[in-house]
């Protein structure tokens, strides 16, 4: 092909790709049950339980109307992948997006671009940098963070070796999990307090085992493990259990799914954890609303609940 038929080719799909962008509100759908409204969901990962519950809330939420359809899609725990996601929603011409961003940083962009072009986004969970999305939804990771470190140094009665694993730090969620915590001790007026090991697990198990692999080599004193999610702690417990020395510490973890977090504390395995709602039913009522054209509200906190030995069979205690 010539260099000229190249370029008219060229031409043409980017015209073809601008008119193809389906953010225009005449192409919206009508939101009725022969037009239902589409939501675009990218999910950053669904290789962890928490991840799979909360598209099984949205999936839950969004079956109670037919007039909306789901598309589903899984970003494999890549930043890159999920980038791809939203910018294909804007290209199919989605009526609203809902994410939850492996990464603040990468993300930022593709969300801002979403909603600048006039695609309504919901961020869930973990955060994007700045305010150009439509709503945030999530709990509260510095307060659950705070109220960990609050009990913690409760239990330890002031003295104790503490070991955190620390989420994904270029997620919000790790971030504020572990800004909290520190808030919780209070380390200053609790000298007997020392934070003896931390290692990055980056929110999966067998990081966390191998993390607390080193941590038990280097530390032959121990007395609690704090993890930033219920994955972490168990991949902890799984690393202690292996060197004998399970016994001789607390874990505690934050997701505390039913049959996850919820059921570890039950069989004994954590001490406690702390409730982080997948907001996957909030979400859909939120999208519905932005669909009729009502104004919500930039940002919407979930509560939280811990769950001990003490609680757990009555549904734990709420945190007010
Ligand atoms: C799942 C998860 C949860 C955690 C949340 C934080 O990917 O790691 O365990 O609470 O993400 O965003």
């Amino acid at each position: 092909m010539s260099l000229r038929g190249f370029t008219w080719l060229l031409i043409l799909g980017h015209v073809i790709a601008i008119t193809g962008c389906g953010s225009d509100a005449a192409e919206r759908h009508a939101g009725t049950p022969e037009d239902p409204w589409v939501i675009g969901m990218s999910q950053c990962n669904l290789g962890e339980p928490w991840r799979v519950q909360m598209d099984a809330d949205v999936r839950a939420a969004a079956a109670d109307h037919d007039n909306l359809r789901v598309i589903f899609k899984d970003a494999q725990n890549s930043s890159l992948v999920q980038r791809a996601q939203v910018e294909e929603f804007v290209q199919q011409g989605v009526d609203l997006i809902i994410i939850s961003p492996k990464e603040a940083a990468p993300l930022t962009r593709p969300v801002a671009e979403a909603y600048r072009g006039g695609t309504p986004v919901i961020v869930l969970d973990r955060e994007v940098q700045g305010e150009e999305y439509t709503t945030f939804i999530g709990a509260d990771n510095v307060r659950i963070g705070r109220e960990a470190g609050r009990w913690i140094s409760e239990q330890l009665g002031g003295t104790g070796k503490i070991i955190e694993l620390k989420g994904l730090m270029t997620s919000t969620p790790g971030q504020d999990r572990n800004q909290g915590f520190l808030e919780g001790l209070e380390l200053d007026q609790n000298p007997g307090l020392e934070i003896v090991f931390t290692g990055e697990m980056q929110w999966l198990e067998p990081n966390a085992r191998r993390e607390m692999e080193s941590a038990l080599a280097t530390n032959p004193e121990i007395d609690v493990v704090y993890a930033h999610n219920d994955p972490g702690a168990h991949g902890a417990w799984l690393a202690a259990r292996a060197a004998g020395r399970q016994g001789e510490m607390m874990f505690v973890g934050i997701d505390a799914l039913p049959h996850e977090g919820q059921q570890y504390v039950e069989q004994g395995i954590l001490d406690a954890t702390f409730l982080y709602p997948t907001g996957g039913a909030e979400a859909i009522e939120l999208a519905l609303r932005i669909l009729r054209g009502e104004e919500v509200p930039k940002k919407i906190v979930l509560g939280t609940r811990i769950f001990t030995q003490e609680n757990a069979g009555e549904g734990g205690r709420p945190i007010n």
